[in-house]
């Protein structure tokens, strides 16, 4: 096991902020230094896919519309993070494709300022109608999950067969230039790893950036099992089996530990979340699809900003709700810790 996941959590220290005459001028620091640049909005918890390693097969409660921010209300969240030093608004879901007015949303965090990088995490169904449209909205690039390239399995894990729409997809968001096209998989024993290399020698052909995954305990069944789990380690050693891998380049707060393949220039990533944890270089916030604030994935504790919104809250209100949450932010996960408790809330109404 990795020493660095079985370091203990430390909570936040319990001291105040230090006193900055602008609210917003400090941006969203922690009490452990990191400071959030990077939104991950949540725009739906629905999904058309089931994949085994996020939701059961009968798909979950979803979310009641009025429940959910709506496109104003969203906007409005967003430029608050903007002005409190957001530099880059990663849209997720579930499947945030599904959400309507997706194209006027990311036209409207295009008019923020200063304007933010616009990325999408996706499974890419329906991609392959929209990508142009997203582009000219504004939209720079998307991370598409595709576990694998083999039908059949595709089907297996996420119960539908869709791997064509995923597939065409993809090469939409290229040919709309959304670059670099990331793909995300996640490795599960005995389901797909012995076509991880296939999957990879498939993206390498295309231009495609492909990253995988360590499964985290976010499945809305609670079945996961670190046991299970295919480790960074273990991914490697089988990628390694057909590909020469050379790392590059320094990690910074980006979580993959990238690899030269057969010395370039296509690379390949593996974000070892629960075996190597990268949380000391965190920099990202979550706002989930019913407005609330989580400081962290796996954090049990989120802070409510519809219910003050709409209320009449105004910005300095909803400011110091937000100052106040990532101030609570501690100082990793503890995956892999005795008393580590999975959040409530799956991944799918979380945000990737
Ligand atoms: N562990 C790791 N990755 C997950 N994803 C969804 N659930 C999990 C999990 N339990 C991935 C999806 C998608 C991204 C948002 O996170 O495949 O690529
Ligand atoms: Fe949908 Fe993503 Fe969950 Fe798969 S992992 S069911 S694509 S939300």
């Amino acid at each position: 096991m990795h020493p660095a996941s079985e370091s203990p959590v430390q909570e936040p220290a319990d001291r105040d902020e230090p006193a900055v005459a602008d609210e917003t001028r400090r941006g969203l620091q922690d009490t452990f230094g990191r400071v959030a640049k990077d939104l991950r909005v949540s725009l739906t918890d629905h999904c058309n896919l089931r994949c085994t390693y996020c939701m059961p097969a009968e798909g979950l409660p979803w979310m009641a519309k009025p429940q959910m921010l709506t496109d104003e209300e969203l906007l409005r969240l967003v430029g608050i993070f903007v002005d409190l030093g957001i530099e880059q608004v990663r849209l997720t879901g579930g499947e945030p494709l599904l959400r309507r007015s997706l194209p006027d949303l990311v036209a409207g965090i295009a008019q923020l300022r200063p304007r933010p990088r616009i990325a999408m995490t996706s499974n890419g169904i329906g991609l392959a109608r929209s990508a142009q449209a997203l582009a000219e909205a504004g939209l720079d690039r998307v991370n598409i999950s595709l576990d694998t390239i083999e039908r059949e399995t595709f089907k297996t894990l996420s119960r539908r067969d869709r791997l064509d729409d995923v597939i065409a997809g993809l090469a939409a968001a290229a040919e709309a230039g959304l670059t670099p096209v990331k793909v995300n998989a996640v490795a599960m024993r005995d389901v797909n790893d012995s076509g991880v290399a296939d999957l990879l020698g498939w993206c390498l052909e295309r231009g495609y950036e492909l990253r995988f995954i360590e499964q985290m305990p976010l499945d809305a069944q609670h079945q996961w099992q670190r046991g299970a789990m295919v480790s960074a380690t273990e991914l490697k050693e089988k990628l390694e089996e057909r590909f020469t891998l050379t790392p590059v380049g320094q990690r910074g707060s980006a979580p993959a530990e990238r690899f030269l393949v057969d010395g370039g220039p296509g690379t390949v990533g593996i974000i070892a979340s629960v075996s190597a944890p990268f949380c000391g270089a965190c920099d990202r916030v979550r706002l989930t699809a019913d407005g609330m604030v989580r400081n962290c994935l796996f954090s049990r504790g989120e802070v409510d900003l519809r219910g003050p919104l709409r209320e009449g809250a105004d910005d300095k209100d909803l400011v110091r709700l937000i100052r106040g949450e990532m101030w609570r932010k501690a100082s990793g996960h503890g995956i892999g810790l005795p008393d580590f408790t999975q959040p409530a809330r799956p991944m799918s109404a979380i945000g990737g």
